[in-house]
């Protein structure tokens, strides 16, 4: 058993990328333990560049906000799932906000076997 981590990137609750990792979690909750964490239920400031995360403790953001939650769920999983809409050809600002600050824990803390990515997009 595995201890599954997903974030959703949509703040559209009930949306397309919602029903996905809902249908997602309902396959992978047979076998593992999951978590999702919404970014419609959290709030994360941007990156700012500092690289102060480099040597604070346990390589985290120095800003306070939501992400330290993410942090800690984080620490336990074994796989991270992203789930986003597409905005652009790219993730939603809010999952990219919460992508920048792995940084430098994504290599140094984090004990993360796999990594997922699904995507919902209209016309790609
Ligand atoms: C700002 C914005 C940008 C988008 N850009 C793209 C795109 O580049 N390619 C695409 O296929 N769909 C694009 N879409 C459509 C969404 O990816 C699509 O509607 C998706 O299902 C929305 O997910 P949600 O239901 O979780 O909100 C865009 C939608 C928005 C709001």
């Amino acid at each position: 058993m595995s201890k599954v981590l997903i974030l959703v990137g949509s703040a559209r609750k009930g949306g397309n990328t919602d029903l996905l990792a809902q249908s997602f979690a309902q396959g992978a909750q047979a076998h593992h333990d999951v978590e999702i964490i919404s970014v419609a239920d959290v709030s994360v400031k941007p990156c700012t560049g500092c690289n102060a995360c480099a040597a604070a403790p346990g390589c985290r953001c120095v800003q306070r906000d939501d992400m330290d939650k993410i942090y800690d769920s984080l620490s336990r999983a074994d796989v991270l799932v992203l789930a986003s809409p597409v905005y652009f050809y790219g993730v939603s600002a809010q999952l990219k906000a919460v992508i920048d600050h792995l940084h430098t824990p994504l290599r140094n803390a984090f004990k993360l076997k796999k990594l997922a990515l699904l995507l919902v997009g209209e016309a790609i």
